[in-house]
């Protein structure tokens, strides 16, 4: 039972489509909400610490906890977690984090969600040194995103520049209704470490690899316009090699993908990359003959759609009794 005054926020996950690690150079990338739930509840205590299950320790812990509750000058609070997302598997556990919380936390709420995205991304890039807002926008946006660039759909929002990269405008695209498996490889991946190395790749001259992966996410951006699927598939492929050339994969990665290719239209990273998650494509109604290849490739695979909607607050549901009811768990 949820206790009195406990609010929660729910956010769904992301998976990247086209576009990893060039959009921190501000090219653009197009990002999936999935439906991976995440539900971050708040009881407000004024005059008390900030606890993560009434840990102090336990919320210090968590840096994104951290700076989402310093940015909005949070009183006394107890946080609680509950996720569907393996942690650090590359499907926006620290952004549905951040989200929930910022959601709950900060003056205008979910009522305003692109301010919500520049909030959330601050905190995050406080508390992660670098990166680039694909994250959190997503997951306030929900739906199917593009990161950097813009013009590509509906305009969402503008993310400010931030060390001399950006700014990235946040457009809404079109959702063919596709479902989509994701797999995680079981090895946590850094994405601090990954994209500060990938940093020093591109200064070396693998700028053109990172203004590559930015063309093929105009061309897949197309693509879903026209609901292409074939063709979405075979730029995810592309964008894989490219990602190698990069240096993100590893000898475990390339294994799994090999064994995935024939039985996908697409497979490929997606996130960061040295571990974490895969993204796969499967032919119309052949997602659970994917699944089961990923698990024989022995990786945790989901079958997931898109959340058309992003981050959001629960009403206080009412029981006859007058006690609120406890939300949806995520199993
Ligand atoms: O692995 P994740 O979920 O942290 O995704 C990182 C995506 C990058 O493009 C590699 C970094 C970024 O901040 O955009």
């Amino acid at each position: 039972m949820r206790e009195p005054g406990t609010q929660t926020a729910t956010s769904p996950g992301k998976a990247i489509l086209f576009g990893e690690h060039a959009v921190v150079y501000g090219f653009p990338a197009v990002s999936l909400a999935v439906d991976l739930p995440t539900m971050v509840s708040v009881r407000r205590r004024p005059g008390t610490d900030w606890t993560l299950d009434g840990s102090p320790e336990g919320f210090q812990r968590i840096p994104y906890l951290v700076e989402a509750a310093r940015s909005v000058g949070a009183e006394g609070i107890d946080v609680s977690i509950r996720s569907s997302l393996p942690r650090a598997s590359g499907l926006g556990s620290s952004a549905a984090v951040t989200c929930g919380l910022l959601a709950l936390l900060s003056k205008t709420g979910p009522g305003d969600l692109g301010t919500l995205a520049k909030l959330a991304y601050s905190a995050e890039f406080a508390a992660q040194g670098v990166g680039s807002p694909a994250d959190t926008s997503t997951l306030c946006a929900g739906g199917i995103v593009s990161i950097g660039g813009g013009g590509y759909g509906k305009s969402l929002w503008e993310i400010a520049p931030r060390e001399n990269r950006g700014p990235w405008k946040v457009d809404r695209l079109p959702d063919p209704g596709w479902k989509w498996v994701v797999a995680y490889t079981g090895l946590p991946k850094q994405t601090g470490d990954v994209v500060s190395a990938v940093g020093r790749k591109v200064g070396a001259g693998a700028s053109s690899t990172v203004e590559q992966i930015g063309a093929l996410a105009e061309r897949g951006i197309a693509a879903l316009f026209k609901g292409d699927r074939a063709e979405v598939g075979k730029l995810m492929n592309e964008n894989h090699g490219l990602l190698v050339e990069l240096g993100v994969s590893n000898p475990r990665i390339e294994e799994i993908v090999e064994a995935l290719r024939p039985q996908t239209l697409g497979v490929k990273i997606t996130g960061a990359g040295r571990g974490g998650s895969l993204l796969a494509l499967p032919r119309s109604g052949e997602e659970a003959a994917v699944a089961r290849a990923f698990a024989k490739a022995g990786t945790v695979p989901f079958v997931v759609s898109i959340s058309p909607v992003g981050v959001r607050v629960a009403p206080p549901s009412v029981t006859s009794a007058g006690a609120a009811s406890p939300g949806r768990s995520a199993s």
